[in-house]
């Protein structure tokens, strides 16, 4: 039977739908790279970092399934030099992701944790003034499939939404109903920015210094993409010189965010990397794994490969 380790927590719907055809192995808190050979695929979400060591440790591996969307956690030059499949689980976090940066913008703007902390304290109502976001300007930076649940979202509480996504058609604009913006307008005209764009080496910092300051006076911004997208510590300085507003976390260059200057600017919300969290995007993205798992072992296509030249498919 092929044998299948499954490397961080997954879904228990995902895990029965594969236990039917499938040697499943869950390794928990075993190390992972000694699981590893003799299993024919490996499923994990972003904690394992699938390097080309532990790649190498696969002899028999054929497929690597991310349990979720983003795969910077995954050598996939080295699976595609060494013949393994990735695949990835695009759709079913997305709504709850785009939520997640919809709560950020909300706690952001009306300074939730504050105001939470001041009624432990005893400080009621004290210096709390909060702000209102219909009427405002939202900027969503990449108009993938977060980015734009995000735009509606943002829509249906009465902000005026822009968009940037250098990848998008001009024609896919008017089918979106989406506004498109170059990057420096949506900047200095929004009044909440949120990231919706992978980690590349040409995002990696896609908002630093010199773009934070394009930014208008007083504007928050929100990441729950990827850590890396934006440089902490100039976010930091434009926290703790008012720049901005406020801001608002979900992701950081390093995780756990140990010595981040996030951790101690002021007007920040930050929470860990929990937008994919809940238990309908959990459940739905171990389900939409564990079909792809299915069908690559079964022959049949499998919806969304990140490297398809490993199929001979470009
Ligand atoms: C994703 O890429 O799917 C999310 O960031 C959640 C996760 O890392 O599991």
């Amino acid at each position: 039977m092929t044998r299948v380790l499954i490397a961080d927590p997954l879904g228990a719907d995902g895990i029965a739908l594969m236990q039917h055809r499938l040697a499943v192995t869950v390794a928990g808190e075993n190390d992972v790279a000694s699981l590893l050979p003799g299993s024919e695929a490996l499923i994990v979400r972003s904690r394992t970092r699938v390097t080309d060591d532990l790649l190498a440790r696969g002899d028999d591996l054929r497929l690597v399934a991310r349990a979720g969307i983003g795969v910077d956690n995954i050598d996939v030059d080295a699976a595609t030099r060494r013949g393994i499949l990735v695949v990835n689980a695009p759709y079913a976090s997305v709504r709850s992701a785009a939520e997640h940066t919809l709560a950020l913008m909300l706690a952001a703007a009306r300074r939730l944790p504050a105001a939470d902390a001041g009624v432990r304290s005893g400080a009621w109502r004290t210096g709390y003034s909060g702000t209102q976001l219909a009427g405002k300007t939202l900027g969503v930076i990449g108009a993938g499939k977060i980015g734009r649940q995000v735009a509606l979202l943002g829509a249906a509480i009465g902000m005026d939404v822009m968009a940037h996504d250098p990848y998008l058609p001009p024609a896919a604009w008017n089918d979106l109903g989406l506004t498109s913006r170059p990057l420096d307008d949506l900047l200095a005209v929004s009044d909440v920015v949120t990231l919706h764009i992978p980690l590349l080496p040409e995002t990696r910092h896609l908002l630093d210094e010199t773009r934070l300051a394009r930014m208008k006076s007083g504007a928050i911004l929100v990441n729950c993409a990827r850590g890396g997208l934006v440089d902490e510590a100039a976010v930091a300085v434009c926290l703790a010189d008012g720049h901005l507003s406020a801001a608002a976390f979900d992701v950081f260059e390093d995780e756990p965010p140990a010595g981040s200057p996030l951790l101690t600017a002021p007007n920040v919300v930050l929470t860990p990397h929990v937008a994919a969290s809940t238990r309908e995007a959990q459940a739905h993205v171990s389900v939409e794994i564990a079909h792809q798992v299915l069908d690559y072992f079964a022959g049949r296509p499998v919806a969304h490969a990140i490297n398809p030249s490993v199929l001979g498919v470009s």
